[in-house]
């Protein structure tokens, strides 16, 4: 079965159209053209550009790597000391469990790292992540509104949005943001994009001038970094790679299942839409396959669909076609809960610390042969 027909959303046109393109971060190589960059060859023989070098100073890294915003606490202090960009994610976290997160990442860290909100749901708690002295506040689905932006500024915090297309990168760039994140159809979890990412990015980067761009969806490797700095971008999001690594808190069962995972192994589906309808990247697993097997029906008619399939001792019992994925302390069957992945999962073959991954991944990057 090929990975477009795990499809299920109204938008399957513009995978075909991305896939007649030969446009994809692993297929067919992006154009190069980021020889519009400035001065000189680093040692990896790729141009660095000035919004690179911007990107890397502006936020104190060694490599222009960010990590996703799941894979919780560990995972952002081992991605931040590690010199790449750490991540968290407050959009479900309450005001205390924000406040101590940040003020914990902030000691942990030297502020390396974003928090994401996903605008979908209100920011409730962004005032605390400020208040706690939050250094970078990234938005994604959806833009955010001038008094928020505000709020970010009189902080003194850094602003970061995620951007899917040309229209929606215009309205981001008029809030002079730090960096955009570009997200492709190719991203695991939800999955906002509605094009591949060779597209959008260069659609985004025309528009962008000096604005760091960060390239998201599909990328495993070193090679594929050098592939969208090559486009252009300044740097590059991983989130299913940073899911398998030793200090993510996905369940056990989630990292092998992304080891265990080949090319035709996600689906981009509407499944799992239980407490928030919207498109997403996942594993084919078994609670996936049996509602494609009765047709892909509505909330109200999937099988199984009041099945308590896991429980957790702090987030409680999780139901099938819940969004929220398999964690550690996840006890019952969580094999059937969301194990989101991106198209760039068959080149997730091991489980590293993250810091021997960030090595990695720019040797592969200065090195095309390795
Ligand atoms: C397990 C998982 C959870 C995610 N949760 C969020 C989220 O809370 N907010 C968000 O903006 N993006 C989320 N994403 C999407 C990522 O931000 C990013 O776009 C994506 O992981 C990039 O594609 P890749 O997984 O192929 O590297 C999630 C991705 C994964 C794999």
């Amino acid at each position: 079965m090929s990975k477009n027909e795990g499809d299920h959303v109204s938008r399957r046109h513009f995978i075909r159209q991305s896939a007649a393109l030969g446009i994809g971060i692993s297929g067919v190589s992006i154009p190069a053209f980021g020889q519009q960059a400035d001065e000189g060859h680093t040692r990896e023989g790729v141009v660095m550009s000035e919004n690179r070098r911007q990107l890397l100073t502006r936020f104190g890294l060694k490599y222009p790597i960010f990590q996703a915003a799941p894979g919780g606490e560990a995972l952002a202090v081992a991605v931040a000391n590690s010199g790449a960009m750490g991540a968290i994610s407050l959009t479900w976290d309450s005001p205390e469990q924000t406040f101590e997160l940040v003020s914990r990442m902030n000691k942990a860290t030297k502020g390396n790292y974003y928090a994401n909100y996903v605008l979908h749901f209100e920011p409730k708690t962004l005032d605390k992540a400020l208040e706690a002295g939050c250094p970078v506040i990234q938005f994604s689905w959806g833009i955010p509104n001038k008094g928020v932006v505000a709020r970010v500024r009189e902080a003194g915090a850094k602003l970061g949005i995620q951007v899917s297309s040309k229209r929606n990168a215009e309205k981001a760039l008029a809030l002079d943001p730090d960096f955009l994140i570009c997200q492709g159809l190719e991203a695991g979890g939800h999955v906002q994009a509605t094009a591949a990412l060779g597209a959008t990015l260069l659609e985004v980067l025309e528009l962008a001038h000096d604005v760091p761009v960060v390239a998201a969806g599909g990328i495993s490797t070193g090679h594929d970094i050098r592939r969208v700095i090559n486009a252009g971008a300044s740097g590059a999001v991983l989130g299913t790679r940073f899911m398998a690594t030793q200090e993510s808190d996905a369940h056990d069962i989630y990292k092998s299942s992304l080891l265990n995972a080949g090319e035709d192994s996600t689906a981009y589906t509407i499944c799992f839409n239980r407490d928030w309808n919207a498109a997403h990247r996942i594993l084919r697993n078994s609670t996936f396959l049996e509602w494609e097997a009765e047709g892909c029906p509505d909330t109200g008619s999937k099988p199984r669909e009041d099945d308590v399939v896991a429980d957790h001792p702090i987030f409680g019992p999780a139901k099938r076609y819940e969004t929220v994925p398999p964690m550690q302390g996840h006890e019952g069957t969580p094999e059937e809960m969301a194990m989101y992945a991106g198209q760039g999962v068959s080149m997730v073959n091991d489980l590293p610390t993250a810091n021997d991954l960030i090595v990695r991944l720019w040797n592969e990057f200065e090195n095309p042969q390795a």
